[in-house]
């Protein structure tokens, strides 16, 4: 899937699901992720479980996102998300944000879900003032929040040198109807 420019503000833009092939150039532009979690991604969608868009611009990886669909093998899609599918991992790497990238990526994601027969999206987002842009996309996309009272999620990933890193951030969840 090719999606072309958004808006004005973002000529040649181009987003499409990653692949194998290009695990060295996502593992370059975004540090901030380990390479098992690219490589993890790229084995969801090769399964069938969602796709992991790619943001591009001038050739280069600036954002990405992972469609997770309804699995019912799965205690928390299917506990916590009642059958939706998640939106995973919204980033946009810091030098190509203003653009609207990130609502081009979410755009996109809820194309791909609406192809695979989703009827309902959901997302965690966090509360904290750094997470103020993305919010404020959300709720400009039709997402409501589902629950305002934030609770903790937490998460431990594994670091390219072998170390773990390990996340706590208390967060709302997102959802959005999509028929
Ligand atoms: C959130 C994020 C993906 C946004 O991506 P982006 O492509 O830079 O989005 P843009 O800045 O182009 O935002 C589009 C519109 O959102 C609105 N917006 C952006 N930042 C905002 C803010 N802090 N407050 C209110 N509205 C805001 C604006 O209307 C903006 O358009 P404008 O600048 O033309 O007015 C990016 O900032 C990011 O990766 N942040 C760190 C990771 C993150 O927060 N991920 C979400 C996890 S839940």
């Amino acid at each position: 899937m090719t999606t072309g420019p958004e808006t004005e503000s973002s000529p040649g833009l181009v987003i499409r699901p990653a692949t194998l092939g290009e695990i060295d150039v996502l593992c370059a532009a975004f540090p901030g992720r380990p390479r098992v979690l690219h490589e993890e991604r790229i084995q969801h969608q090769v399964d069938g479980h969602g796709p992991y868009l790619i943001a591009w611009l001038g050739g280069e990886p600036v954002g990405h996102l992972q469609l997770q669909l309804p699995d019912e093998r799965d205690l928390d899609s299917m506990v916590e998300g009642r059958g939706a599918a998640w939106a995973e991992d919204l980033w946009v790497t810091p030098g190509a944000r203003g653009r609207w990238v990130g609502p081009a990526l979410m755009r996109s994601l809820e194309s791909e879900a609406r192809q695979a027969g989703v009827a309902r999206l959901i997302f965690f987002a966090g509360v904290s003032p750094e997470y103020a842009a993305a919010r404020a996309i959300y709720a400009w996309m039709g997402w409501r929040e589902r629950r305002r009272e934030p609770f903790v999620e937490s998460a431990t990933l594994p670091r390219d040198d072998g170390g773990t890193d390990t996340y706590v951030e208390a967060v709302t969840i997102w959802e959005k109807e999509l028929t």
